[in-house]
């Protein structure tokens, strides 16, 4: 397991410090809000050129004119399929090489079932949207000097279903669950980026994942009953954060940021993150015959976008 000199309370200024980005480029998605708007800040501070989504351009640019710096503001509706092949297109048509590129944006734990392109919403948007975009991209960051996909999974992979992907219910008909099918999407993004490290053998490419810690941002905005009002609620948020090992959000952006940029990572590929350091995932996570299966059946269902 990969030891590095940083902890849980690090921040992604702490991981970056001393690091030069000029002359890079890392692509970002969800940059508008938490994580991403912090992961944004940080390595642009050290020179990168950042390639910024969100969900329109309007916010994409209002969070780079808010930053400053060179940011190029591009939309990525990750629930539009057709909205993420024409984002893949401008970033392609930029002809540059990616140094890295973090799959960033998600929601969470919707509370009653939502469909889009007939498949439950969270394996939609954090699934397939970022599956399009890491997809169409492969070149791009194979093209860099030792470019790097981030994949941001959470601990929550561990809630996935028994079987890890249920390929049978992914439109919800059979039953449906915040939190697991939460899970399935974060278990998904986690066995993406095992996918990615066998695509990228024989290059200088890496790719892998990361749980970036519990911290208050926005993605709790969908959650209700209890559990919304245990988070959403000052105090009680405050005890949870506690009893939790909360992070802030410079700290919870630091291990996205240490496994974009540290040099004692050039050659490490297909592995999980957390709190700065190699961290070991579910048994799931670490099967290549299901993460196969999930490149393989994702490749077939969005055939007409890659
Ligand atoms: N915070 C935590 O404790 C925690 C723990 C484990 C994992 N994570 C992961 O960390 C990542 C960042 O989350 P965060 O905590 O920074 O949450 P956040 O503040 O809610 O930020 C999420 C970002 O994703 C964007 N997004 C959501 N749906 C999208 C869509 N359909 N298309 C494009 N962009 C979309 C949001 O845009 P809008 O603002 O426009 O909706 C926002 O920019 C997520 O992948 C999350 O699963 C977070």
């Amino acid at each position: 397991m990969i030891k590095s000199n940083f902890n849980k309370k690090n921040t992604a200024e702490d991981v970056t410090n001393g690091i030069d980005l000029a002359g890079k480029t890392v692509a970002i998605t969800g940059v508008n809000s938490g994580l991403g708007q912090e992961t944004m800040r940080v390595l642009e501070s050290r020179g990168a050129h950042i390639i910024g989504m969100a969900r329109t351009l309007e916010k994409a640019e209002s969070a780079a004119k808010e930053n400053g710096g060179n940011i190029t503001p591009i939309a990525c509706e990750l629930s539009d399929f057709e909205s993420v092949k024409k984002c893949s297109d401008s970033i392609k048509e930029l002809n540059i090489p990616l140094d890295a590129l973090i799959c960033n944006a998600g929601i969470m734990a919707l509370p009653k079932l939502e469909l889009q392109n007939g498949f439950e919403q969270q394996f939609n948007t954090n699934h397939f949207g970022h599956f399009i975009l890491t997809h169409n991209l492969m070149e791009q960051v194979k093209q860099a000097e030792q470019g790097r996909v981030v994949m941001l999974s959470s601990l929550a992979h561990k809630m996935a279903p028994l079987k890890g992907i249920n390929f049978d219910n992914l439109d919800g008909s059979k039953g449906y669950n915040d939190w697991k099918f939460y899970g399935q999407a974060k278990l998904a993004n986690l066995l993406t980026a095992v996918s990615l490290a066998k695509q990228f053998e024989g290059s200088n490419a890496t790719a892998n994942a990361v749980h970036p810690g519990v911290i208050k941002t926005n993605l709790s905005r969908s959650m209700k009953g209890w559990q919304g009002m245990l988070i959403n609620n000052p105090v009680s948020s405050l005890l949870v954060k506690i009893a939790l090992g909360g992070k802030s959000i410079p700290q919870g952006a630091s291990t996205q940021c240490y496994v974009a940029t540290a040099a004692e990572l050039a050659n490490v590929s297909g592995k999980y993150f957390s709190d700065n350091n190699e961290e070991r995932p579910s048994r799931l996570a670490q099967n290549q015959d299901l993460a196969d299966r999930l490149w393989d059946f994702s490749c077939e269902t969005l055939k007409e976008y890659l």
